[in-house]
Order: C-alpha cells, then sequence, then structure tokens
C-alpha cells in the first residue's frame, strides 16, 4: 500500500511513526506546511502532488475541520483512492455524501478514530451490528470534559481544570468544540448512524456542555452519591431516535461513574447480546495514529466498505425521553415551578420532564443571562 498522508500534525505524525517500520504500509508522500527532518523528501506542501498522484493508493487526511478536508478527500475517492480520515468534522458534516462516493467510487472509507480515539469502538460496532439489533449507543466521548469534571471533583475551578487540561494536550486552545459539546454530539451522530443503519442530522440532536458547572454542583452531587459526566444517549425504535448529549449524574459504584481523568467509555445496548462497554484512551497522539493504522490495515486487508450500508434519514424525536434533573438557578419561573418535584438548599429536584423541553427552558434562562446548572439523572436501564 502507498499511502499519501494529508497533514502532518498530532495524529499524523503518530502514524507516520508507527508505519515506519512496516514495510507493506508505506507513507510515500505527506503534504505539511512546513518540511522537517522526518518528512526528508517525501514532503510537499501541494495536495494535488498526492491527489493525482497515481502510485498512491490511499489517503490518510488527518488535517481536521471540514475545509478543505472535505474537497480534498472527495478528490481522492474519485481518483479511485481508499480514505482513512479520524477527522469527526468533516465525517459528521459530510457523512451521507462520503459514504455515496466511496460507495460509487468502490473505494474503502474508514474513521474509526473519529469515535472513541484510541478505542476499537466503530469496528467493533461494525462487527456487532451484523447479528443483532443495537437499541442504544451511549458515553463519555469525550476525555477533555471528563479530565475537566475529574479535577473539579478535588475541589478545583472550571477555569483552573481547563487550564490543566490545555497544559496537558487534552484540550484545545479554542476548547468549546470539547466543553460547549459539539465534539461529543459529533461522535455520538457517527456512532448512531452506524448502529442504526441511517443518517441522522447533527443539528436534530438537543446538546449541552459542561461550561456552567461549577464546584459546589458537584460537592452537592456528591453527597447525593452520584458524579457528574458529559452523557451523549441514542436509542432507535421503529425507525425513530431519541437522542441527547446533557451533564448526567451516576451513580457512585456505576461504570460511568468510574470513568476518570481523560479517559472515555463508550458502549451499546444490543436486542440479544446485552450491554457491550469499551473504555480507553479516547484521544492522544499514539492511541489515534494505533486506531487510523487498523484502518489501514482493514484496507489492506480488502475490507472495503463503510461500516454501514444505509442511508436512509432517521429523525430525531425525543418527545418519549424524559429525565429527572437537579437544577440550580435563582430564576422564579412557572415551568419551573410546574416540574418541581422537592427544593433542596440551592437546588430543585425535578419530576421526569422531556429533555427538549428542558433545553428549551436552560437556553432561554441563559439567553436571558440567568446563570443556570442542571444536571440530568438518566434511567439505569439507559445505560446498563
Ligand atoms: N489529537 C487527537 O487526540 C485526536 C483524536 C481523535 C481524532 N482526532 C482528529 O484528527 C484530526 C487531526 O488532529 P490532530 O490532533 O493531529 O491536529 P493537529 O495536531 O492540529 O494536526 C493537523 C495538521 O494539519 C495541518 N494542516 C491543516 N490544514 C492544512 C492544509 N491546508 N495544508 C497542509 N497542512 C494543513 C496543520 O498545520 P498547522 O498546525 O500549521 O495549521 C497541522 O500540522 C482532527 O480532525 C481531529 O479531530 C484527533
Amino acid at each position: 500500500m502507498n499511502i499519501g498522508l494529508l497533514g502532518y500534525g498530532t495524529v499524523g505524525g503518530g502514524v507516520d511513526r508507527i508505519l515506519r517500520e512496516d514495510p507493506a504500509l508505506k507513507v510515500t508522500r505527506v503534504l505539511s506546511l512546513f518540511s522537517t527532518e522526518e518528512m526528508a523528501s517525501r514532503y510537499t506542501d501541494r495536495a494535488e502532488d498526492i491527489l493525482k498522484d497515481p502510485a498512491i493508493d490511499t489517503v490518510v487526511e488527518v488535517l481536521g475541520g471540514i475545509h478543505p478536508a472535505y474537497e480534498w478527500i472527495s478528490e481522492a475517492m474519485r481518483a479511485g483512492k481508499n480514505v482513512v480520515t479520524a477527522n469527526k468534522a468533516v465525517v459528521a458534516a459530510c457523512y451521507r455524501e462520503l459514504v455515496s462516493l466511496s460507495r460509487e467510487m468502490n473505494v474503502s472509507f474508514r474513521c474509526t478514530a473519529a469515535a472513541g480515539g484510541g478505542i476499537p469502538w466503530l469496528t467493533s460496532l461494525e462487527r456487532v451490528k451484523k447479528n443483532d439489533r443495537v437499541e442504544a449507543v451511549f458515553g463519555v466521548m469525550n476525555g477533555s470534559c471528563n479530565y475537566i469534571l475529574s479535577e473539579m471533583e478535588k475541589g478545583g475551578s472550571f477555569g483552573a481544570a481547563l487550564k490543566n487540561a490545555q497544559a496537558l494536550g487534552f484540550a484545545e486552545r479554542d476548547p468549546s468544540a470539547d466543553v460547549d459539546g459539539p465534539d461529543t454530539l459529533r461522535k455520538l451522530m457517527i456512532s448512531s448512524c452506524i448502529a442504526f443503519n441511517g443518517y441522522i442530522a447533527e443539528d436534530e440532536i438537543p446538546c449541552r456542555g459542561i461550561r456552567t458547572v461549577r464546584t459546589e454542583d458537584l460537592a452537592f452531587l456528591k453527597e447525593k452519591g452520584l458524579k457528574l459526566k458529559l452523557f451523549a444517549y441514542a436509542a432507535e425504535k421503529d425507525g425513530k431516535v431519541a437522542a441527547a448529549v446533557e451533564p448526567a449524574a451516576f451513580p457512585e459504584g456505576s461504570a460511568l461513574a468510574g470513568i476518570t481523568k481523560n479517559l472515555n467509555l463508550i458502549g451499546c445496548r444490543l436486542q440479544y447480546g446485552g450491554t457491550l462497554t469499551f473504555t480507553g484512551e479516547g484521544a492522544g497522539r499514539y492511541p489515534t495514529a494505533e486506531n487510523v493504522v487498523r484502518d489501514l490495515r482493514d484496507v489492506a486487508a480488502f475490507r472495503p466498505a463503510f461500516y454501514a450500508d444505509g442511508l436512509q434519514p432517521l429523525h430525531v424525536d425525543n418527545t418519549a425521553l424524559k429525565r429527572i434533573y437537579y437544577v440550580r438557578t435563582s430564576a422564579e419561573d412557572p415551568f419551573l415551578e410546574k416540574i418541581t418535584a422537592e427544593k433542596d438548599g440551592a437546588y430543585i429536584k425535578t419530576l421526569p420532564v422531556s429533555v427538549p423541553e428542558m433545553h428549551a427552558f436552560l437556553s432561554s434562562l441563559e439567553a436571558d443571562g440567568t446563570p443556570v446548572f442542571a444536571a440530568a439523572v438518566p434511567e439505569e436501564e439507559a445505560y446498563a
């Protein structure tokens, strides 16, 4: 296999390092904005030197972002090249187009590192769904948020925990995709499309992040025997999908509560096979590069298909997705009064309330500048 590498950053450099010892998978050309000694004569700053080179049969895209990644992946496929990517932004935004094009051109398109970083989650999902129905996918899918919440449990503020996460390379300089939820949302969307064999638009899934969490919120939940996580969940029944990303509290002793530091826990519930969970490094140079290399080996072993066959639209319908919440706000509001089950100091425990209704209420408070925090308490059968 002759590989052209688009991007030589954290993941691209890792892929090149791992493959240096493998004569069967050769990185013959590297696109980067600057040259280094490791790239030597393989270096180019022109994407066409890879996309138009007939000797290159497989392209690895690890640039990040939607453009020009989408155009370059498409061009590679149109030229008959297989594509492996770790880029969740482009896969989530252009899922249908890229899967269709790979089919039309009969080339491989794999993106295992795009959800779960170093965890071989999507390949496992692809295998299990061949002979069982996936009822739900769920988990803690963002290592930066999990690290921040773990640090805050020790008493640190959100700002201090975020700074630490950035210093350790777990969070980007602009952390919004992590802490506001889009990164988790994209991983949930890609996992759901594969699990439920259809296409779900990213913007149909309600999403809240962890930016408004305070240290005292975690202390309050701890008193209740609960731990806070950024939780992603999607379940399919009769063609309808219930899905959400939001901060959620889990009982101490449960698997999700036990996932600390920058680790991920991702799982699925099967009709016959019970619940499967996978834990590991959700990010990082070598864990992520390993997943890219596993995809390359699958391509080399002539497993050309993408993970899913179906591209029919699946719509999100959350009307039946109801959860109890703990809410901290100073606002006095008729909706809040209607859903209050009990008051507990600065917090309100709600009755079961529909997730979209709750998200709309929280967004309206935030739009008025009212500080608010809410932790859902998902029903145990959602994740066990
Ligand atoms: N890092 C992880 O742990 C991880 C985990 C899972 C998935 N991913 C995904 O993997 C992808 C790559 O992530 P990364 O962490 O390796 O990012 P990164 O360190 O920023 O690397 C991307 C590289 O591509 C270069 N680049 C961007 N646009 C370019 C262009 N038009 N021409 C040439 N070079 C260009 C960047 O150069 P400049 O820096 O000079 O702009 C940078 O060197 C992303 O989609 C990310 O979401 C990463």
